[in-house]
């Protein structure tokens, strides 16, 4: 028997236990004759101590010992002298007999503990050794449990785990597709999915009225701290429902998994907002309502001053900081600056200060008076001690970037406390969402999603401002200012399909090629049906309180779409390029 006991599972009331343990050396030192070890596995570390009257040859292994050595002990539990109320082992160590060196270590490149030394490129390449580390264990056996959670509350409810293929078909609608060239069709490709959406909605129609799957997906865009080139969906659907079911079946899923892993109580319902209203007051729709600060529109008391830039502009909105009044002129500038950088897109900022004696002061002073900026601040609901902080511009847009400074301004205020958790659905989305740049539609979740019954005469119409208005039954599971998952009811009827790849500018040869199988499909008595799907590796990272996926994952990719542990992507033999009939072009610098 290697071992006993785990190195986090003793406790004073094991003292003068005979026990066996095994692990990796975390740390060891001398003190005054006797050796002190700390002993790691993923369970604990439990202190270990060689006395200065132990017999010479355990004292010279002792005292051998390299960091991450692995090691097998053999001792007593006795009470520490010195107790450490910080660890839960801390109140005993082990009175060592005996010690087997099971391997040894080099030197690792960083310390393994809570907190490393090792920068992160460092720590991505020896990814391994960072595994070692509590914060990625406790991240990892988090993930388990809402994993075990989440198939006990499904089974719990008839769904069934399906497994899809992940070698499929290239549609790229949405995310870039990441391809597979086939061997035996030469010139042919698979494409990895970005998600099982069409399998889905094939075992729906086959009658599997419950499925669900944990599920890898593949996408190839363009990475942030949230986005993985490969990650994890809770991917569902189910037959004979309408919105409601599938919004009280899914936050009773989330409900168990908050109140279960965490300990939370979420609201039941959760409450629910349409995406109008979400874009209109957090210009966002995926609105982090931990905190107010919203978004007030002030066209109406913004125009008809002789500021040419308001006037010219179809919207003006604020938010109203609380206590920022008293901001300097520096902190004003910096603000400025911060909201003209690319990844805002604002080509100035105004403001006005709503001061505590009740007067105010403004950027736009020049062309507004007390009695003007008063009515600015009613509108925006402001306080005395408020700084208003004033976009202007297309209203979409404006209200974006208003969002996006909100959240910002809501991260310096302190508001934006992760142990918080507000959830809530977005709902009534607009199908379909125009590109100017493409001068043509988009649909807003994907092409399988279905107009509300009562939008479907706009859905048919030829006029460009009916298809705007129409809505979907589609709906966003948010939590604290990320989209932790989406979903919809979808077209189960072959002609609503084809009208859709014909609103989306799919000519029907290219629809029929890329989507005859699930247009034929919905000619065989296909159910009415819906789902959705949850970003795995997001929800992980939230109930963790992180806002990065990254060590949620066990083995992540860099920013680059890299594993740098394994050194991927890299090239391959020409033998290989050869039998798939492929040639490389010079790879641009
Ligand atoms: P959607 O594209 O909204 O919907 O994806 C569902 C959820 O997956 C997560 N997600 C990601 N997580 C990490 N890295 C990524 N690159 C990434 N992309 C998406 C998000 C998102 O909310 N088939 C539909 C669902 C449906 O309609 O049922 C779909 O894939 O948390």
């Amino acid at each position: 028997m290697y071992r006993t006991n785990t190195c986090g599972e003793l406790r004073l009331a094991d003292k003068g236990k005979k026990v066996t343990l095994a692990g990796w050396v975390q740390k060891s030192r001398k003190l005054g004759g006797m050796t002190f070890i700390d002993l790691r596995d993923r369970y604990g570390v439990t202190q270990l101590v060689v006395e200065a009257d132990a017999p010479a040859a355990l004292v010279e292994t002792a005292t051998s010992l390299g960091r991450e050595f692995v090691i097998q002990v053999t001792g007593e539990v006795v009470e520490r002298e010195s107790k450490n109320a910080k660890m839960p082992t801390g109140e005993i160590e082990i009175r060592l007999a005996g010690i087997t060196i099971l391997n040894k270590s080099v030197t690792p490149p960083f310390t393994i503990e809570e907190e490393s030394d090792g920068g992160e490129d460092l720590r991505a390449k020896y990814r391994y050794l960072d595994l070692r580390r509590p914060p990625l264990q406790r991240a990892l056996a988090l993930r388990h449990r809402l994993a075990q959670e989440i198939r006990t509350y499904l089974d719990g409810e008839g769904f069934m785990e399906i497994e899809t293929p992940y070698l499929i078909k290239s549609t790229p609608e949405g995310a870039r597709d990441f391809v597979v060239p086939s061997r035996m069709n030469p010139g042919q490709f698979y494409a990895l999915p970005q998600s099982p959406q069409t399998f889905k909605q094939l075992l729906m129609v086959a009658g599997y009225d419950r499925y669900f799957q944990i599920v890898r997906c593949f996408r190839d865009e363009d990475l942030r701290a949230d986005r993985q080139p490969e990650f994890t969906q809770i991917d569902c659907e189910m037959s004979f429902v309408e919105q409601d079911d599938v919004l009280g079946m899914f936050e009773g899923m989330m409900r168990s998994m908050f109140k279960n892993a965490l300990g939370v109580d979420i609201p039941n319902p959760l409450p629910r907002m349409s995406w109008y209203d979400a874009m209109d007051n957090y210009g966002s729709d995926k609105p982090d309502v931990r905190f107010g600060m919203t978004i007030h529109e002030i066209t109406a008391q913004a125009h008809g001053h002789g500021f040419s830039v308001f006037d010219s502009c179809p919207y003006v909105g604020a938010i109203a900081v609380p206590g920022a009044a008293e901001y300097t002129r520096k902190q004003l500038d910096e603000l400025t600056e911060w909201v003209k950088r690319p990844q805002v897109g604002a080509k100035g900022l105004v403001y006005v200060k709503v001061n505590p004696d009740g007067t105010y002061k403004s950027s736009v002073d020049k062309f507004f008076a007390e009695a003007d900026l008063a009515a600015i601040a009613a509108a925006c609901e402001a306080a005395p001690g408020d700084l208003l902080l004033v976009l202007c511009g297309e209203k979409r847009k404006t209200q974006t970037m208003l969002g996006v400074l909100r959240i910002y301004m809501g991260g310096r205020l302190g508001l934006r406390d992760p142990k918080v958790f507000a959830p809530l659905w977005i709902v009534d989305f607009p199908l379909l969402e125009w590109s100017e740049e493409d001068q043509r539609f988009y649909a807003m979740h994907h092409p399988f999603t279905a107009p509300k019954p009562e939008h479907e005469a706009w859905f048919y119409s030829d006029k460009k401002e009916d298809l705007e208005r129409v809505c979907a039954n589609a709906y966003d599971f948010v939590l604290n200012g990320t989209e932790l998952g989406g979903g919809s009811i979808r077209i189960h009827d072959a002609a609503m399909q084809s009208r859709m790849f014909e609103v989306l500018g799919i000519s029907k040869e290219d629809a029929e090629y890329k989507f005859g199988f699930i247009i034929n499909a919905f000619k065989f008595g296909a159910p009415p049906h819906g789902g959705l799907a949850f970003g795995f590796d997001r929800v992980c990272a939230l109930f963790g309180g992180q806002e990065t996926i990254r060590d949620y994952i066990a083995f992540p990719k860099n920013n680059m779409g890299r594993d740098v542990m394994i050194d991927s992507p890299s090239f391959i033999d020409q033998s290989q390029l050869d039998e798939l009939q492929l040639d490389i072009r010079q790879p641009e610098a």
